[in-house]
């Protein structure tokens, strides 16, 4: 790699922009620690001085292309003047649009997807010698993992992908498209990875993946292993005191999955478990693969075991076909399971899906008018759920200094957010604070010191 560093000398600096999903944040996290491993990069807070920018782009829902050739615009401008640097366009938009993006920006240098990220150091190397342009999209059999450096931890709380892609081809979604079919990672690996996130300092680990309960990985006796025995496995690992997991799929949501939130105390009392719509007409269409008593079924199941557990859920308003009737059911839903917190969008179509290929036939303003009333009635839910919090002494895991000064943030066990005065040498402990006050998305408290 010296070599390499000497031939690279006028790079230094790297700015990396995410959009989307955990998972891009964990990728983005990768790409640093290798383009620091691989020449030296260090990162950046602003794009204005970097050598490098990557962005690591998402295309789920509405406008994302335009949104990255906007932000595009900008780097443009930073190279005009520095014509030395290197700009790249990963993630799912990259996956997407592929060449399109160098055709439209020719200042791009590098395309990538989110499954040959892996090669950007090799990929840099050559548009160095050859000032090409580049794209690498295709989609290896997930050799990415083998080729990345060691994590690195970076605070009190870490996340590992444990899976890629998706196979349920929801009829709207496209990340079956931009991140390919869904491959496991092996059991060993994975606990190694949290083993080194944990020596590092973590003592919370979030396991992700698009459907993280699809988690079907070869196991260390050679056996297949699912996600809930996986769970068991890394619960064990010396100086975990907390473990969470995301995105699951209602229809991977086993009887034993429900169980381990009884059994696992590391296993913190909060799940998002997105259902899209409370109408069955609409699951049908969706092909999500199961209907609202399905779903209510599992609620159940989980609250039985966890009385305590938060919820949480994603919601798409204005899907094709979605009739006033069917609207009514997910608000129905919504306040049959009571949610702690929740996501909602406007349907909007995405490039290549089935939804994509018939009308969009909601009018916008139906959809605004829907999406404002599911979100009056969810920001209430979350609203009751935060003030249920006055009072209470909750066991908060110090993550970072807030905003304001002399404030810390961290996080419940049930992923509320709470701010209080604290110390900066309290993050990475799990300390009692008694909350005070209740905001829309987030608590404030007081620390309870042991001479209180
Ligand atoms: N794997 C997860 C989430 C994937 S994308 C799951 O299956 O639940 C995150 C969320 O974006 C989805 O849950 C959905 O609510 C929303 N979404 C996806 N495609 C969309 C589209 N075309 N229009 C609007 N929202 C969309
Ligand atoms: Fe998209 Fe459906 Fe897969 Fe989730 S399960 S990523 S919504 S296709
Ligand atoms: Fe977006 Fe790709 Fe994640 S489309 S949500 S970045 S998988």
């Amino acid at each position: 790699m010296k070599n390499e560093n000497q031939k690279l000398q006028s790079l230094d600096t790297l700015f990396i922009k995410t959009y989307g999903c955990q998972m891009n944040e964990y990728d983005s996290g990768r790409m640093a620690d290798m383009m620091k491993q691989a020449y030296g990069l260090r990162l950046v807070a602003t794009p204005d001085l970097a050598d490098v920018i990557l962005m690591n782009t998402c295309s789920v829902r509405e406008k994302a292309e335009d949104k990255v050739y906007s932000e595009l615009g900008r780097y443009k401008k930073l190279k005009d003047k520095r014509p030395d640097m290197i700009i790249g366009v990963g993630g799912c938009v990259g996956q997407q649009e592929g060449d399109r993006i160098q055709k439209r920006a020719p200042y791009v240098d590098i395309v990538f997807g989110p499954q040959t990220y892996h090669r950007l150091p090799e990929m840099i190397k050559e548009i160095r010698r050859n000032r090409v342009c580049l794209t690498e999209i295709d989609m290896p059999e997930i050799e990415k993992f083998d080729h990345l450096p060691k994590a690195e931890s970076h605070g009190a709380s870490g996340c590992v992908t444990i899976m890629e892609g998706c196979d349920k081809f929801c009829t709207f979604c496209v990340v079956p498209y931009t991140r390919g079919p869904e491959i496991s990672r092996p059991v060993s690996d994975i606990l190694d990875e949290c083993r080194e996130l944990l020596a590092g300092g973590a003592v919370e680990i979030s396991l992700l993946g698009q459907n993280v309960n699809a988690y079907r990985g070869p196991g260390p006796d050679e056996e297949e292993w699912d996600f809930t025995m996986l769970l068991y496995a890394v619960a064990e690992l010396a100086g975990l005191k907390r473990l969470r997991f995301s995105t699951s799929h209602p229809m991977e949501m086993t009887s034993e999955l429900c169980l381990a939130f009884a059994e696992i105390p590391q296993l913190m009392p909060y799940l998002h478990l997105p259902v899209q719509s409370g109408s069955d007409n609409l699951l049908k269409v969706m092909h999500r693969g199961h209907n609202r008593e399905t779903y209510f079924r599992i609620i159940d199941e989980l609250r039985e075991h966890c009385p305590d557990i938060a919820l949480s859920s994603d919601f798409i308003v204005g899907y094709p076909g979605e009739t006033e009737e069917d609207f009514e059911a997910t608000l129905d839903l919504v306040r049959r399971v009571d949610y702690g917190s929740a996501f909602c969008f406007k349907y909007s179509p995405r490039p290549g899906t089935p939804a994509s290929k018939v009308e969009d036939s909601v009018p916008e303003d139906v959809k605004d008018i829907r999406l404002q009333r599911l979100l009056a009635l969810t920001r209430e839910q979350t609203r009751a759920a935060m003030e249920s919090q006055i009072g209470k002494i909750v066991e908060v895991l110090v993550e970072k200094e807030s905003r304001d000064a002399g404030d810390m943030a961290g996080r419940t066990a049930d992923f509320k957010i709470v701010h209080f005065k604290g110390q900066k040498r309290q993050i990475g402990q799990i300390m009692p604070v008694r909350i005070t006050e209740a905001y829309g998305q987030s608590l404030r408290g007081e620390l309870i010191l042991a001479s209180d």
